[in-house]
């Protein structure tokens, strides 16, 4: 006798799914440009924990607000749902850009994905070296072992165009002032971002909508399972690579059965099995248009997306305020 495969119903759970990342957003939206990152953080992480013990799963954390000792609500290994349902996993960051929420600046996001039980990178919080391009090149066009300069004019060659015609997004930071420099050496356009890489990444399999053609440099490691469950669904190739700075970073990692620490990761090992995936723009972005409120109604817009199918989908919210997450 052969055993039931492991049902992942992921089309009725989808939606359940944009329920929760629509709940985390509205929360925040009184904090938005309020100047208090921990404020805003709460506020999404006691919606979506609210919403998200209402799904019929049998939930656990892989990636969420940290260790037991460290978060009190969506730590990893908390159980959440109501039980009866899958065994499935759950990334999530409740509000990924909490200084692009207190600051009212671009892209601030909440984002969850879940999978069948397992099947997620338990990626401690450390960095993570990343790499990411759109759909419709040939498979490892580009990888983590080249430079960024071999990179940009390896796509460069895929695309057919000039390596002046490609713009890569990274992270503002001064640890990635080398790269930053190499970029610029070959003539390509450089869309530098303040926080939110997961939203970085997204960028890149959508490049028609938002010019960035390609995504590089290090950051959460949680973040990166994130963006790998996100370009699983919309298409796109990444790779990422755990970085530790000390000990105590590599005994997170050990504690979370990682051996090989210099494994470099692809898309489908960092997520190995289908996933859904929902975000909910907290910001104004080039991916989702932020939080809108008018006297009495607040409105809403959720990517939702299913690795099996590739769906994906912008859906829009709009509630009275006085009867949100009824
Ligand atoms: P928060 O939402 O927790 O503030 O994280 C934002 C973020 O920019 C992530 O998108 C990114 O992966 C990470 O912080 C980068 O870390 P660092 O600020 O240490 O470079």
């Amino acid at each position: 006798m052969t055993a039931s495969p492991v049902v992942f119903a992921d089309r009725m759970l989808s939606l359940g799914l944009a329920r929760v990342s629509e709940a985390a957003a509205v929360a925040s939206y009184k904090l938005v440009g309020r100047g208090d990152e921990k404020a805003a953080d709460q506020a999404a992480v006691n919606a979506m924990r609210d919403q998200l013990n209402l799904l019929d799963i049998k939930g656990v954390v892989v990636i969420g607000e940290g260790e037991r000792d460290e978060a009190p609500m969506l730590y990893i290994g908390e159980e959440v749902g109501t039980g009866n349902g899958p065994e499935v996993d759950i990334a999530l960051d409740p509000l990924e850009g909490t200084t692009l929420t207190a600051k009212d600046m671009p892209n601030a996001l909440t984002v969850i994905a879940l999978a069948p039980r397992g099947t997620m990178l338990h990626a401690p919080d450390v960095y993570m070296e990343k790499l990411a391009i759109g759909p419709g090149y040939p498979k490892d066009v580009v990888s983590l072992e080249m430079s960024p300069k071999a990179r940009i004019e390896a796509l460069a060659k895929a695309r057919g165009c000039k390596t002046d015609d490609i713009t890569v997004c990274v992270l503002e930071r001064p640890r990635h002032d080398e790269m930053i420099a190499e970029i610029r050496s070959t003539g390509a356009a450089i869309r530098l971002i303040t926080d939110g890489d997961v939203a970085g990444v997204i960028h890149t399999a959508e490049a028609e909508r938002t010019g960035i053609d390609m995504y590089m440099g290090s950051g959460g490691a949680p973040e990166g399972v994130l963006a790998a469950a996100a370009l699983k669904c919309m298409g796109g190739q990444m790779w990422g690579q755990l970085l530790f700075r000390n000990d105590d970073e590599r005994g997170r990692a050990a504690k979370a059965g990682i051996t090989d620490l210099n494994k470099i990761y692809s898309r489908d090992e960092l997520v190995t099995a289908d996933v859904i995936f929902a975000a909910t723009g907290v910001t104004d972005g080039s991916i989702l248009a932020g939080l809108k409120h008018e006297p009495g109604w607040i409105e809403a817009e959720t990517l939702l997306m299913r690795s099996k199918s590739g769906s994906v989908r912008r859906i829009t919210y709009r509630n009275p305020t006085d009867r949100v997450n009824l």
